[in-house]
């Protein structure tokens, strides 16, 4: 007799099925809210079973796309396999799986790129359209039939309420102690009956540990033992460990000059590598009892809560390495006081990370001389992931950090360029530019004294020169001198590299 040991809501037993069945709740041209951010909490059968059932339908000529909603990065078995089967006909919102970006720069699928924390809200307003299944990994089912959220969050309430009928996947590879780590919030309501979110801390609880959902909706729920997908971390190279350093001599001279307490401000961290390092450069520092109000929680941060100098962590995901997971799961009580999981519209609000007064600390791929940054778009056109949280974060935080090598592509390309080739983040949001060379801080800044304090400060020095005569040739030949510019000339640096391979002249 199978236990169904996480199904402890008996009347919903019966709705178990193989992924197959699962699956075929799914019709060509639907919409399909899937749970899932940054590779944790994505279910990894259903949408394995529908990529194979588009691949048949596909080989006999019946055409079968779907359109796929998330909460940001899923892993291979979702968004790799579905869109290997040409199966997405539209994906939203932020994305990282190679096989979906290779189908959005080619023109085979439509991409709505967007802030993390406004997917939910435009969802209920409706201006996303119809949400036809909601497919939703959970850890288990209480007995009053509420789901236990499982390693992400995400927009998975949103999707639960949306969706005309839901599929459920009961991973029992996730940790029964997550049970009690989540706090879902269900007081948002859309203008004009919107009311101030009451968190005031970020360890503050506002919601519920559960999920609720009408389990009349609910058509299949499909068991499976499998791990998410967690990519390991490069380990901190001198370039990642300079940046980290730059930083926290910042925070060090901030804290003298009494604009930081002690143990700094709730710390945002983005995806990445670099980010990932900088965390590692706060374990080895002298700040204590910090606290984070951030979108993922990566290894550096497990590796801080460990050593006890981060107090709390909230967050709507993990991103672990295999490690850090594994280290996770067989710890998983010793962390549930100090973690907490929330949905991304919480995780991610603007409200919430202006009153907590975030230090936002987030990658790029180019920033220009006045400091525009473009988190998104290689040469102008190509994307690499999305916006993701970082507009959230960015625009609300009381400092906002962007952060970068100076040169990609073994400096073929410089990090700081003339004009950025696409625009996320305008320079108002953006206050403080590091990059292994140096850090600029922007604030107070006018753009022209922006220009000379990134170019001196942050570009390498193979492009430093260049930099530098185009700005005073700028000064010198432009239409106005506010932020002086040669448009002619200003993305020439791109179409170099697109023409050449290289920025360099
Ligand atoms: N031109 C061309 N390619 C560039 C580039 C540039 N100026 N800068 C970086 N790249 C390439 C890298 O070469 C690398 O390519 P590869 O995968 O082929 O090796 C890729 O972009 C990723 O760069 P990497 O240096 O490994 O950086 P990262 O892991 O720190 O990620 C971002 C940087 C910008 C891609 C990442 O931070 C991101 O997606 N940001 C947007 C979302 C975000 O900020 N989310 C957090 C909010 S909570």
């Amino acid at each position: 007799m199978i236990e169904h040991k996480r199904i402890r809501c008996g009347g919903l037993r019966s709705k178990v099925m193989s992924a197959e069945q699962a699956a075929s709740f799914i019709t060509s041209g639907s919409t399909v809210g899937m749970s899932g951010f940054t590779g944790s909490g994505y279910p990894k059968a259903v949408p394995l079973a529908l990529a194979e059932h588009i691949e048949k339908e596909h080989a006999v000529g019946r055409p079968f796309r779907v359109r796929v909603w998330t909460g940001a990065s899923t892993g291979p078995e979702l968004d790799g396999a579905l869109a290997k089967a040409d199966g997405i006909e539209f994906r939203l919102p932020y994305n990282s799986d190679p096989v979906v970006r290779e189908k959005i720069n080619s023109g085979a699928m439509e991409y709505f790129d967007m802030h993390l924390s406004q997917v939910a809200p435009m969802a209920w307003q409706g201006f996303l359209g119809p949400l036809d299944t909601a497919v939703i990994e959970v850890t288990g089912i209480r007995p009053d039939g509420a789901l236990i959220p499982s390693s992400s969050v995400g927009n998975n309430k949103t999707w639960l309420d949306q969706a005309r009928h839901v599929i459920l996947e009961v991973n029992s590879w996730q940790n029964a102690a997550l049970e009690g780590m989540h706090d879902i919030y269900y007081g948002t309501a859309l203008p004009p009956n919107r009311v101030p979110i009451p968190l005031v801390r970020p360890d503050d609880r506002i919601g519920d540990p559960s999920f609720r959902c009408d389990s009349d909706k609910i058509v299949a729920i499909v068991e499976t033992y499998a791990p998410d997908r967690n990519l390991p971390f490069a380990p901190s190279d001198g370039t990642a460990r300079a940046i980290a350093g730059h930083l926290l001599e910042f925070f060090h001279h901030e804290v003298a000059k009494g604009r930081l307490p002690a143990s700094l401000l709730p710390l945002q961290s983005g995806v990445g590598n670099i980010a990932n390092a900088v965390l590692t450069g706060l374990l080895g520092s002298s700040f204590e009892n910090m606290t984070a109000y951030t979108e993922v929680i990566q290894d550096g941060m497990l590796d801080l809560l460990t050593a006890g100098k981060l107090r709390m962590a909230s967050a709507t995901a993990f991103s672990l390495s295999p490690e850090a997971a594994a280290k996770l799961n067989s710890e998983m009580t010793s962390f549930s006081d100090k973690m907490i999981l929330r949905p991304q519209e919480i995780s991610n609000h603007p409200e919430l990370v202006r009153r907590l007064g975030c230090i936002a600390m987030n990658g790029l791929i180019e920033a220009d001389i006045y400091g525009s940054v473009n988190s998104t778009h290689i040469m102008g056109s190509r994307i690499q992931n999305g916006i993701g949280g970082s507009g959230d974060f960015a625009r609300n935080a009381s400092i906002s950090i962007f952060m970068t090598p100076s040169t990609a592509k073994g400096g073929k390309i410089s990090a700081i360029v003339p004009q950025a080739s696409h625009v996320d983040h305008i320079t108002q949001d953006v206050q403080v530019l590091v990059t292994e060379q140096g850090l600029a801080d922007l604030r107070g800044l006018s753009p022209k004294q922006r220009a000379v304090t990134i170019i001196e400060n942050c570009a390498h020095p193979d492009y430093r020169p260049a930099l530098s005569d185009y700005f005073r040739r700028a000064r010198d030949h432009s239409y106005g001198q506010q932020s002086p510019s040669l448009p002619g000339e200003a993305l020439s640096w791109h179409q170099r590299f697109i023409d050449s391979g290289s920025m360099l002249s």
